[in-house]
């Protein structure tokens, strides 16, 4: 089977090809430079640009990996949760292509993507836990298969790499400021008592990141000096300020990772018999992060399973990887599929054969 992926749920547009859970290759458009100018996406702007730029990545695709069209057997499309206007411009091509090739289409849910992403290095075991910490979302799985996902624990405000990109901006760190900070902060010791890990104190699954957010603008405010003055970058800082800061971003990066490893730990008993921890999503490239979470799968005799970096982002990749895997199963669209947007559940709606 060879599967054609296309992402285009927020500010990448992507491609990719899979041919039995095998990467052939990937084309990827970052619009970060874009919308940095703003200091977040710009929903209008991120939709024109998929639409730009995605039929010139697709033929780039086919030329570097000597594919030809009437090869591919379906077309898999992240269908959501992300921005609509961005969603709907991926959805028309996969539809316009699996209509012309003649090819079932599958809706891939964006999320569950980043959890299987992994599976184009490694064979992943399940059951998992699974811990999805992206720019949108920040949610706990119970991963039973590759096509069966119960959802545990979610953030009730803020997500996880939404708290970093806040923190950055209020720094005045280039967006997005994720990266960054998680390298800032590799230059410093976390003080433990700088910032809250938030939320924790309580007994459920759930994650919260406002306060921590409020906590950073609040020290920045009492500091001011620890802001870039300007854009430019951190190169000019001072030495003693760039330590100062250093110990700020290690701060909060622990804060954050405290409180991931505490309620990923708390939801373990929820996956009986659990085999791996998935962790996914940007902020799963985060260093701290992953030497944490690899700690707490050896705890727990787990195998943890963490994508390359560049698979932790968003992706072509993990779209098509997870497309060829429903569609292994017989699950497909029709050409009727939705997009759907951010905030609402994606419907588990396939079809039992392809139409
Ligand atoms: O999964 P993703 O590419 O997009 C969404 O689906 O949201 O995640 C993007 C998020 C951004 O908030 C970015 O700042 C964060 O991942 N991120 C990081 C790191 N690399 C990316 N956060 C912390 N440390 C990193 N190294
Ligand atoms: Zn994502």
């Amino acid at each position: 089977m060879l599967c054609l992926g296309i992402e285009s749920s927020c500010d990448e547009t992507a491609v990719a090809l899979v041919r039995n859970g095998r990467l052939l290759g990937q084309q990827l458009a970052s619009q970060v430079d874009v919308h940095a100018l703003f200091g977040g996406v710009v929903p209008e702007i991120a939709s024109r640009e998929h639409l730009r730029v995605l039929p010139g990545l697709y033929r780039t695709l086919l030329t570097e990996t000597g594919v030809q069209p009437e090869e591919i057997s379906c077309v898999a499309v992240s269908r959501g949760p992300g921005l609509l206007g961005a969603l709907l411009i991926g959805l028309s091509f996969a539809k316009g292509l699996a209509l012309a090739l003649g090819v079932p289409l599958v809706g891939v849910n964006h999320l569950h993507a980043h959890l299987l992403a992994a599976g184009l290095e490694e064979d992943v075991p399940f059951p998992a836990l699974g811990l999805l910490v992206s720019g949108g979302h920040t949610h706990t799985y119970a991963v039973r298969s590759d096509h069966n996902f119960q959802l545990l624990g979610r953030t009730l405000d803020d997500a996880a790499g939404e708290a970093f990109d806040k923190a950055a901006k209020r720094l005045n760190l280039p967006y997005p400021g994720g990266q960054l900070l998680d390298e800032l902060g590799q230059e410093g010791q976390p003080d433990h008592e700088m910032f809250p890990r938030a939320y924790i104190d309580n007994d459920n699954l759930d994650f919260s990141f406002s306060g921590l957010k409020t906590a950073v603008v609040n020290h920045v405010n009492a500091h001011p000096h620890l802001a870039l003055p300007s854009l430019a970058g951190t190169d000019a800082l001072a030495p003693e300020i760039r330590q100062e800061l250093a110990v700020v971003c290690a701060s909060f990066n622990w804060s954050v990772t405290e409180t991931l490893r505490i309620k990923t730990e708390r939801a373990l008993p929820r996956v009986p018999n659990a085999r791996a921890l998935i962790v996914a999503g940007g902020v799963a490239a985060n260093s701290m992060l992953r030497r944490t979470m690899l700690a707490l799968a050896e705890k727990h005799g787990l195998r943890a399973v963490m994508p390359s970096p560049s698979l932790c982002t968003d992706n072509a990749a993990m779209v098509a990887c997870a497309g060829e895997r429903l569609a292994r199963c017989g699950r497909f669209h029709s050409l009727e599929l939705e997009a759907v947007p951010r905030g609402r559940k994606v419907p588990q709606d396939w079809l039992s054969a392809p139409v």
